[in-house]
């Protein structure tokens, strides 16, 4: 693996900076320096051998999230790279890759859908393909080794009312802290790997 990793995350209420935390930590464990910013904060990326980048769905993934990797895509089409974005309302599908990109999920976040014949709006809405595929489709030179999905954090009291409203109707999510640790530490120490692979 290279020896300098960044790990690069948005968030809206603070909860996705533990997970890109611990996704560093583990990143780190056997003598690669990996840096953890927050994308406000990053400036250039070609200083690093692998990038991970990180962020909640918010209405579709975090746009600074998507920013970022538009920005920067003449430099990441060049290097290792992964993804990880956190959640509340995942539909399960049998997809194991989009666009020839892997992707991994949290086992405790993707919900069956009740008829998986016929998957209604909310559901479809919650594909691991609706979210991710657009974020592809925008920077096609981009291949991450890894997208991963994995519960966030929701607590209403941290929303203004239009993503409370938002986040009832359309996300229909309870309150609650959904972060699997044992799932993004698992996550974090496979990456090591794949990342060095594609090095
Ligand atoms: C306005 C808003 C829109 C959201 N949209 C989605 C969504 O489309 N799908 C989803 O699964 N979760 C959605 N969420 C849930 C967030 O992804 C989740 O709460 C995340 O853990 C927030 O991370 P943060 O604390 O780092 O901001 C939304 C949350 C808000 C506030």
């Amino acid at each position: 693996m290279g020896s300098k990793i960044l790990v690069a995350y948005a968030t809206l209420s603070g909860s996705t900076t533990q997970v890109a935390q611990a996704i560093g930590e583990t990143l780190g464990q056997e003598g690669t320096q990996v840096d953890v910013h927050q994308i406000k904060e990053v400036g250039d990326i070609s200083l690093y051998d692998a990038v991970v980048v990180g962020g909640p769905l918010i209405m579709g993934w975090h746009r600074e999230a998507v920013r970022f990797v538009k920005k920067h895509q003449g430099v990441l089409s060049q290097m290792p790279v992964a993804y990880f974005i956190t959640a509340l309302n995942l539909t399960q599908t049998s997809q194991e890759s989009i666009h020839e990109v892997p992707i991994y999920c949290d086992p405790y976040l993707p919900k069956p859908p009740q008829n998986p014949g016929k998957l209604s709006l909310r559901e479809r809405y919650a594909t691991p393909s609706n979210y991710l595929s657009p974020v592809l489709k925008k920077t096609p030179k981009v291949k991450p080794v890894s997208v991963a999905f994995f519960g966030g954090t929701l607590v209403y009291t941290e929303l203004n009312f239009l993503h409370m409203l938002f986040v009832m109707l359309i996300i229909g999510a309870r309150p609650g802290d959904f972060r699997d640790w044992e799932a993004i530490r698992a996550w974090g120490t496979s990456l090591r790997s794949a990342l060095a692979e594609k090095a």
